[in-house]
Order: C-alpha cells, then structure tokens, then sequence
C-alpha cells in the first residue's frame, strides 16, 4: 500500500491509550523495538488469511481463544501448555465432531493492552487510573502502579516471543501429535464432559490404528504429527504495532510483526480513528469487534477501508452483542454485509455482550447464556443462508472458577475459590470443552439443514 505509511495513525484522533508522560523514555523504547526482531513472518500471515478465506466460505472454521489479558505474573510454561491443550481438545472434538478442519489462532504472544469501560476505578473512596493491561501499568491499587509505563513494552514483547517459541516447539515438536490425543485429556476427569472427550479419543485412536496398518502413519503423514497454531491479540497500543511493523520485501507490503491476526476492539473502530488507520495498512488478516452500537453506516465504511480490494480471509467480522441481542443486530449487519457484496468471515464472540456483576461483587459470565449466544448465531445465520465461520472466546487451561454454571455447575460463591483473571472472567477447560461440544453440534444441524439429501444417501 503505497499511500500509507506505518505511522499515519498518528495524525488521527485516539481513544483509549495511555498518555505517556516520559516522553524521552516513549521514544527510546520505540527505537529498541524498532530495531528488535518481527515475530511473525509475512508468509504466515498470507496463509492464516487463506485458511481463513476457507472459513469465509464454509470449508473451515475458526477456533480462535486464550487470556482477556495476559499478566506478566501469570508467565509460564504449564500455563501456556495448559491453554494450547485445551485449544487441541477443543478442535480436535470439532474437527471429529463436525468433519471441519478447524484453524487454531490463540488469544497470546501479545494479548496485553485492555480498553476499559472508565477511565478511573474507585476502590474504598479512592479514586485512581484504571488498569489498561500489564503492557501499560500494573494491575496493583496504588497511584504509582497506575502511570504508564512505556519500559513495560520490552517486557510485553520478551513474553510474546517465549510464548510463541514455546508454542511453536509445541506445534511441531511432537506434543501436537494427534496419537497422542488421550494425554491431552487434563487431569480432572470428574465429569461427563471429560467422558465425552475420552470416548472420542478412542474412537480417534481407533481410526489411526487402522491408518497405521494401512501405511499411514504421523511419520508419513505430516498433518498428523504437527499442527499449525497462530496468535493474534488487540492492536490497541499502537506504538508497540507501530514498532513492531515492518516492511515485507517479497511483497512490498506491510506486515503487523507483533502477531498473526490482530483485531479492533469494540471500542476502538471509528471509521475516521487511530486504530482503523493503523489496521488498514498492514496485510495480516484484521478482526473487527461488531457490539450492538455497530451501525450500518459505519460498517460499510470500515469494510471498504479496511478491506478494499475485498479479498477473502481479510477481514473477520466478530460478533458480540449478548444472549438474547443477537436477532436485534446481527440480522440487520447480514444485510448489509450482503448489500456491499463484502467477503467476510463471521465469528461469534458468545463472551463480551455477556459479562455481568455476580451477588458476590465479581464479574462473571453465565455459562448458560454463552452457549446461548452460540446458539443464536447459529440460528441466524440458518435463517439467512449464511455462513457461521467461527468462534472467539475468553478461556484458560488453569481449572479457574470465573464464568458460573456449566456441568460443574459453578454458583455465585464458588467464584472466590479460584478467581486469577487479570481482566474479563475465562471459561476453564472443563466450560470449554462442553462449548466445543455444543458447537460440533450446531455445525452437524447446520450442515444437514443445507444439505437434507446428503443426509438420506
Ligand atoms: C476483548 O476481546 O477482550 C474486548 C475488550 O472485546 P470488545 O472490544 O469486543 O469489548
Ligand atoms: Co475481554
């Protein structure tokens, strides 16, 4: 894109970032990141965005999760084996379940800059600058936590690098082989879902005996001994993408090298902002967080902004209005997406339109209305002929008690016992799990209600 140039951003009005107050210290932070290493690489962007194109028409679909917010404290390695198996079981139970292949992108490796709903938070009639995510300031309750700080950028880039290497190691080094789909099962094995899972497994198990015996095995067979696992995050500090952006010299265009797939928030994607500047002109595939206040107007401005050329697997519009909401919008948004002729991938974010403030003072998400949510995406898009593409969640491999209800039935009470989150409540493994389920599901009833002769044969 020759029109646009990587800090253009600047120029435009800003929402919902830090003020930086060392300016001295902004920039040389800016100049060490410049300097340091992308991490990704063009060509896996390029080919995020075909499996993506896929999605857009059906033949995959999207599995895309992790954090609300990485936490610099949270760092280690069980908790990014934790979360990567959980992401395998999950897909795993869609692709058997569903006949899908599914594309796996994580919520890591950069998931640190939150927007928040206010700008200060009270706490005992003190008042103080809300936490913006371990990128910006630090999560503690005191004025000096508060300020942002800009060093904190080289940490949240050192983070990124190690989760990716290690998720890297994990996709290709054997842990991702699918003959060891029994040791993903995590180590709480109490309820019906876990059975669920372990069933399939041996029928998994099952079908690569015979493939063995036929010729093929994960040493013949690439596809079966790795997986191919992307990030993606919020590109919400844009001096850290700005940094981070670098020019693709096989292409002439510009790559986001902070991640594989970035996103605009909901908050953040006016068609005239910073942040939609800033998106427009790096060729990774972009999501566009779509709340009930998505006017038509202003999504057919950003899908021609944000993709022109109307390429397929470009741009992901995701979905999150709330159980109950989805028939008010996204009916509506179909519309116009049809109007414009526009290639789009349709996720659904069952987590955002959800978040509630529990009898016992936490924010907390009802599991149940989650799967709703799900459920009503599904049915919208049977209704119009359109095609769901995917999901976008919030969850740990941690067994965390943030979001109440599902098999285990967490109530109100149960969400002090392990509350870890940074941010937004996560669905533990267990809650995601029974959500893949359920989604396998609705792919299977979606699938025989387009196709009823198939069905018969
Ligand atoms: C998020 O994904 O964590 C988030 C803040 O989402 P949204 O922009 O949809 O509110
Ligand atoms: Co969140």
């Amino acid at each position: 894109m020759t029109d646009w140039h990587k800090s253009d951003w600047r120029a435009k009005p800003r929402v919902q970032m830090p003020d930086y107050t060392d300016a001295a210290a902004l920039a040389e932070v800016e100049a060490r990141l410049s300097q340091y290493p992308p991490l990704v690489f063009a060509g896996e962007a390029r080919k995020l965005k075909r499996h993506l194109g896929a999605a857009s028409r059906g033949e995959a679909f999207l599995l895309q999760g992790g954090d609300c917010a990485e936490a610099f404290d949270q760092f280690s390695a069980d908790a990014i084996r934790d979360t990567f198996k959980v992401m395998l079981q999950m897909a795993m139970v869609l692709t058997y379940g569903a006949k899908v292949p599914v594309v796996k992108v994580g919520r890591m490796a950069g998931q640190f800059a939150k927007p928040r709903s206010a700008p200060t938070e009270v706490l005992n009639g003190v008042e103080l600058p809300s936490y913006r995510g371990d990128i910006i300031n630090d999560l503690a309750f005191t004025p000096e936590s508060r300020i942002p700080d800009p060093t904190r950028m080289l940490q949240a880039y050192t983070q990124a690098a190690a989760t990716l290497n290690l998720l890297r190691a994990f996709s290709t080094g054997g842990f991702a082989d699918v003959n060891r789909v029994h040791s993903w099962t995590l180590g709480f094995t109490d309820d019906a879902k876990a059975a669920k899972y372990r069933e399939m497994a041996s029928r998994i198990q099952d079908t690569l005996d015979f493939m063995a015996a036929a010729g093929m095995t994960a040493e013949t067979q690439h596809e079966l001994a790795t997986v191919e696992f992307y990030t993606s995050h919020e590109a919400l500090l844009l001096e850290y993408e700005e940094a981070l952006t670098r020019l693709d010299s096989t292409s002439g265009n510009w790559l986001a090298g902070s991640g594989h797939m970035i996103w605009i928030g909901d908050r953040t994607r006016q068609p005239d902002g910073a942040h939609v500047e800033f998106a427009r002109g790096v060729l990774n595939p972009i999501g566009l967080k779509c709340g009930p206040s998505m006017e038509s107007d202003d999504l057919k401005r950003l899908m021609a902004t944000l993709n022109p050329e109307n390429e397929a697997g470009r741009l992901t519009l995701i979905a999150r209005f709330g159980a109950g909401k989805v028939g008010d919008h996204l009916p509506r948004l179909i519309k116009t997406v049809r109007e414009e002729g526009a290639n789009v991938v349709w996720v659904c974010d069952p987590m955002h339109g959800n978040t509630i403030k529990s009898a016992t003072g936490y924010k907390t998400r009802p599991f149940e209305n989650v799967l709703r949510e799900v459920q009503e995406f599904f049915a919208v898009h049977r209704a119009e002929g359109t095609i769901p593409g995917g999901v976008h969640f919030e969850m740990t491999g941690q067994d965390v008690t943030e979001c109440t209800g599902g098999m285990r039935a967490l109530s109100d009470e149960n969400l002090s016992d392990r509350y870890h989150t940074a941010c937004d409540p996560r669905l533990n493994a267990s809650q995601s799990l029974e959500l893949a389920f359920l989604v396998a599901e609705e792919l299977v009833a979606m699938r025989e209600a387009r196709a009823p002769a198939a069905k018969a044969v």
